[in-house]
């Protein structure tokens, strides 16, 4: 029982784990920049992929949205208005045929987007989405005569120990080995919402919660609006076609403690953290997966993997410092500030309270 809550706050603490303001002018620039094309989002109701409707949306490309439940996305306040402008297809991405057949019926396509992702990242869903499903979209556009693939990846494949990072690289290279159409491999650092899941228990009075001294990691997250912009215009930028892509935000490397502080300057309180020993992780890691060995169940091998991550993010830099590499106007202490009077979208994977979203 208290296995997933403790999961959970690791993992929120190990991930507490974008150039400025002539911004507002290129976003102008770029509202008719979709004329007349078909940008198709795989995993629309996602994180990202909502963002990135509503980019490519206000670009004025023809927009389709492919849920795997159109009346949930339609239902769902977090979503529906992201996928507003865009043509909902409920569709199942881990059938081809149904999957072909639906891309077929959409006449010329320019750019197909996955931000398809397993919603647990562990080892059987990974397979399933992170490469089989990405996989029969990659077919299915193809098939669909589509002329550009962005995929959204990850920055942490560069140092893979993790089963969805092993199911992620699969697909990379599947979509490196084929010359159908051009590709776009663009790999972020991590996302505000990754960085933001100790906002409500720091608002109840409770602790900041980091790893070792604090300073053990450092990283530049990306805003999903930003974020959503660069993948777009990959189907537009040749210079971003053929490659992987490593990307992060404008911020300046941001250790733990610092994001903690950020934190509770955004939420007026004063500093109050506690260090947690990493040896924590293995410990934790070590005993469950002793009990899977045991038994063979597959829940708690899927129990160690979700341990292993939050390890993983509470030991490993999230961390672009390549001018190149860094986009997008957003800073973190701007999302804190926003977030800590707006409230938070609850995120069952990063965050364990949260208040609903203002729009
Ligand atoms: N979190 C970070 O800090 C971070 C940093 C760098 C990179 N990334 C990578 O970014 C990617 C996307 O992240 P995200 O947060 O936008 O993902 P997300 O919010 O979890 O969204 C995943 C999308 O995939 C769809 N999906 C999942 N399982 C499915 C299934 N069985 N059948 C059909 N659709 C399914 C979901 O549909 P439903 O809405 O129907 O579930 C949703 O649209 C991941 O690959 C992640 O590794 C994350």
């Amino acid at each position: 029982m208290f296995l997933r809550p403790l999961l959970i706050l690791l993992f929120a603490g190990a991930s507490a784990f974008t150039v400025p303001s002539t911004s507002r002018f290129r976003l102008a620039l770029k509202a008719g920049e979709g004329e007349g094309k078909t940008l198709v989002v795989a995993g629309a109701s996602g994180y990202i992929g909502k963002s990135t409707v509503k980019e490519a949306v206000r670009q004025g490309y023809k927009t389709i949205s492919l849920v795997r439940s159109k009346s949930s996305a339609l239902s769902n306040p977090a979503v529906e208005p992201y996928l507003s402008g865009s043509e909902i297809i409920e569709t199942d991405v881990t059938n081809l045929s149904s999957l072909k057949s639906t891309l077929s019926t959409l006449g010329p396509i320019d750019t197909a987007i996955s931000c398809l992702a397993s919603r647990s990242g562990v080892k059987k869903d990974a397979y399933l989405i992170d490469y089989q499903a990405t996989s029969n979209f990659l077919k299915a556009s193809t098939s669909a005569g589509a002329r550009h693939f962005t995929l959204l990846s990850a920055f942490c494949c560069k140092n893979p120990w993790l089963q969805f990072q092993q199911a992620k690289l699969k697909f990379e290279s599947e979509l490196q080995d084929q010359d159908d159409l051009t590709y776009s491999i663009v790999r972020p650092t991590a996302f505000f919402k990754s960085v933001s899941g100790q906002l409500e228990v720091v608002q109840m009075g409770a602790p900041f919660v980091m790893f070792g001294d604090g300073e053990v990691t450092r990283c530049n997250p990306i805003a999903e609006k930003d974020l959503a912009q660069y993948l777009i215009d990959c189907g537009r930028d040749t210079k971003r076609q053929g490659k992987i892509l490593n990307l992060g935000g404008p911020d300046e490397p941001l250790t733990m403690k610092k994001q903690g502080e950020m934190l509770y300057k955004a939420v007026g309180k004063d500093p109050n953290f506690f260090y947690a020993p990493l040896w924590l992780f293995d410990f934790i890691i070590d005993n469950i997966q002793k009990l899977a060995d045991l038994t063979g169940l597959e829940a708690l091998e899927d129990a160690a993997e979700t341990g292993r991550i939050g390890k993983y993010y509470a030991v490993e830099d999230m961390l672009t410092t390549e001018p190149e590499e860094k986009f997008g106007s957003i800073t973190l202490q701007q999302h804190y500030d926003k977030i800590a009077v707006d409230g938070q979208e609850y995120d069952p994977y990063t965050t364990m309270f949260a208040a609903p979203k203002k729009n």
